[in-house]
C-alpha cells in the first residue's frame, strides 16, 4: 500500500460561500504531503483567489479549459489523480455533472473521469430549498447512478440566514471522508 505522500488528489472548487471551508481542507491535505491540484470555476473565483489555491499547493489551480499551455489538462489531469472532490460542490455544478455538460473545467474533467474506477466525490453546499429543489434531488440521485460519491450535508443555519439542510460538511468530516476514499479507492 502506497503511502498518503504518494496520493494525488483533484479538488474542484465552486461558486459557494463555502469556498472558505474548502480553503482550509486543501491546505490540510496538502501539509500531510497529498499532491493536491486545485480546479475552480470562474464561480468559485470569486470567493477564493487563484494566488490563495496555488499559496496553499505550490501548483496554478487550473481554471480555464483553453488557456494556453493546459488545453489538455482536462484529460491529463483526470488520469493523474487518484480521486477527485467537488468540494465545495454548488446547485449550479450538481445539475451540470449530472447533465453531463462539458463546456467548463469542471463538467469536462467529469466526463473524462474514469468513473467507477477511481472515487469522485461531491460535497455540496447550498441553501436548504436549492438542496430540496426536484431538480436538485434529481441530479443528485443521476450523479448517484453514475458512480459518483455523495457525501452528506450539514443541517442547521446557513449562510443565507435560513435554516435547514445544504451545509457544507464541517472539515474534519470531510477530511475524514477523503483520507478513507484515498485508502480504498471507494
Ligand atoms: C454570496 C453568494 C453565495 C453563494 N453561495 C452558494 C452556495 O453556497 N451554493 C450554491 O449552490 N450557490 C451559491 N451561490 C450561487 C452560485 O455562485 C451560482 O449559482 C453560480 O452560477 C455557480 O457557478 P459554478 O457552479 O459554475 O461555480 C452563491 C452566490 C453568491 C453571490
Amino acid at each position: 500500500m502506497s503511502s498518503e505522500a504518494d496520493r494525488k488528489i483533484l479538488f474542484l472548487l465552486t461558486g459557494s460561500i463555502a469556498c472558505f471551508k474548502a480553503c482550509e481542507l486543501v491546505s490540510r491535505l496538502a501539509k500531510r504531503g497529498i499532491a493536491v491540484q486545485t480546479v475552480a470555476t470562474a464561480g468559485a473565483l470569486r470567493f477564493v483567489g487563484a494566488a490563495t489555491l496555488e499559496g496553499l499547493t505550490g501548483r496554478t489551480p487550473f481554471t480555464d479549459l483553453y488557456e494556453a499551455g493546459r488545453t489538455m489538462d482536462h484529460i491529463r489531469l483526470a488520469r493523474w489523480a487518484d480521486l477527485a472532490l467537488v468540494c465545495p460542490a454548488t446547485a449550479n455544478s450538481l445539475n451540470r455533472m449530472a447533465a453531463g455538460l462539458a463546456d467548463d473545467v469542471i463538467g469536462a474533467l467529469f466526463l473524462a473521469w474514469e468513473i467507477g474506477r477511481k472515487p469522485w466525490l461531491v460535497a455540496p453546499a447550498m441553501n436548504a430549498t436549492m438542496w430540496e429543489h426536484p431538480a436538485t434531488r434529481a441530479a443528485r440521485e443521476r450523479l448517484a447512478g453514475f458512480g459518483a460519491r455523495l457525501l452528506p450535508v450539514g443541517d442547521g443555519p446557513l449562510a443565507c440566514g435560513e435554516q435547514g439542510e445544504g451545509r457544507l460538511l464541517e472539515v474534519d468530516e470531510l477530511e475524514k471522508h477523503v483520507l478513507a476514499a484515498l485508502e480504498t479507492g471507494r
